[in-house]
């Protein structure tokens, strides 16, 4: 009972921010996003290891108690629908640094759950894999399928859509790092916080079917600029809402504003690019491909970039040897 599996980080479009029901991890709204190609998480499970209780090995080492603590959650979700299965020891490991803002825990969550689903001798349909990994966490389902993926709200549980095929919509994304400490407040916290104190919560729920809508139609017609202008203003509004909480949450630095900046002044010259920022300092700007080698430059250049990460639109998550 061993099973590899991989995934990648996905970046919303459309953002996720707060949730309906903090027990279920339900979210309050729908979301889209993009998954990456180039960025990658690789999970192991062994069932067979004789342990007592689940350990946790990330990137090497034994990981912390609160990490840990959340793969034994996502385990005992497992183990509700299939009793029989024992302790296992998952080994982790992320092409990139975890809980800098790229989005770790999303591709973490989904190779997990799909390299689980591998050992099972009756595995999971499509849609219980999507509401074990949402109840870890809200955006990791959208890292099971590739290219554009829309998550839905449907009732008191979620649905996740492939929209469109990374080949059918070729975009790159260039990733400005600007700091590589962790977070203060991660995003589960900030999302609370902001539905408890936050005047601007209830307004940003309400438009954000309005952005949905948005941005499916910009991305069923391939339409750059559309979805340059819906992205940033549901990027913009998810910061504005948190900004509002009291004490109001600032995930950016001083660099990450330059980049926005850069990025706004690029778009005006005529490059095919935008920006979405996530509950961390990193920009990432997405662009379409003949543009990304100068969006590249331009970043680079900005005082306090530390690391330029260059993807493309990747696959799912998936079962690999090994
Ligand atoms: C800003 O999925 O990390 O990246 O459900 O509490 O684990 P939890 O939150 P998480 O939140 C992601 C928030 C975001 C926006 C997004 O990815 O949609």
């Amino acid at each position: 009972m061993k099973a590899t599996a991989i995934a990648h980080p996905n970046i919303a479009l459309v953002k996720y921010w707060g949730k309906a029901d903090v027990d279920t991890n339900l979210p309050a709204v729908g979301s889209i996003s993009i998954t990456l190609d180039s960025l990658t998480t690789t999970t192991r499970v062994d069932f067979d290891s004789g342990h007592d209780r689940d350990e946790l090995i990330l990137d090497g080492a034994p990981a912390s108690e609160q990490r840990a603590k959340r793969v034994r959650f996502c385990l005992d979700l497992f183990r509700r629908l299939r009793p029989d299965l024992p302790p296992a020891v998952v080994e982790s490991e992320n092409s990139f640094p975890t809980a800098a803002g790229l989005a770790s825990s999303a591709s973490g969550f989904a190779a997990l759950v799909t390299a689980v689903n591998a050992v099972l001798d009756e595995p999971l349909e499509v849609n219980e894999l999507v509401e074990i990994s949402r109840r870890c966490s809200g955006s990791s389902p959208r890292s099971l399928f590739g290219g554009f993926v829309e998550l839905a709200l449907d009732g008191d549980s979620t649905a996740v859509r492939p929209i469109l095929n990374r080949r059918d919509w070729p975009l790159d994304v260039v990733i400005a790092v600007t700091s590589k400490t962790a977070k203060k407040v991660g995003s589960t916290d900030g999302m609370e916080l902001t539905r408890r104190t936050s005047p601007f919560y209830e307004s940003w729920v309400e438009k954000s079917s309005y952005d949905l809508a948005l941005a499916r139609g910009a991305i069923a017609s391939r339409d750059f600029e559309a979805l340059a202008v819906v992205s940033e203003a549901s990027c913009l509004a998810m910061h504005a809402v948190a900004m509002a909480a009291r004490p109001g949450l600032m995930y950016w630095n001083g660099t990450t504003v330059e980049c926005l900046h850069r990025v706004r002044a690029l778009r005006e010259e005529g490059e095919p690019v935008f920006f979405t920022i996530d509950a961390g300092p990193q920009l990432k700007a997405i662009c379409q491909p003949g543009a990304s080698d100068r969006v590249a430059s331009a970043l680079a250049e900005v005082p306090g970039v530390i690391e330029i990460v260059r993807c493309g639109l990747g696959d799912g998550a998936r079962v690999v040897e090994g």
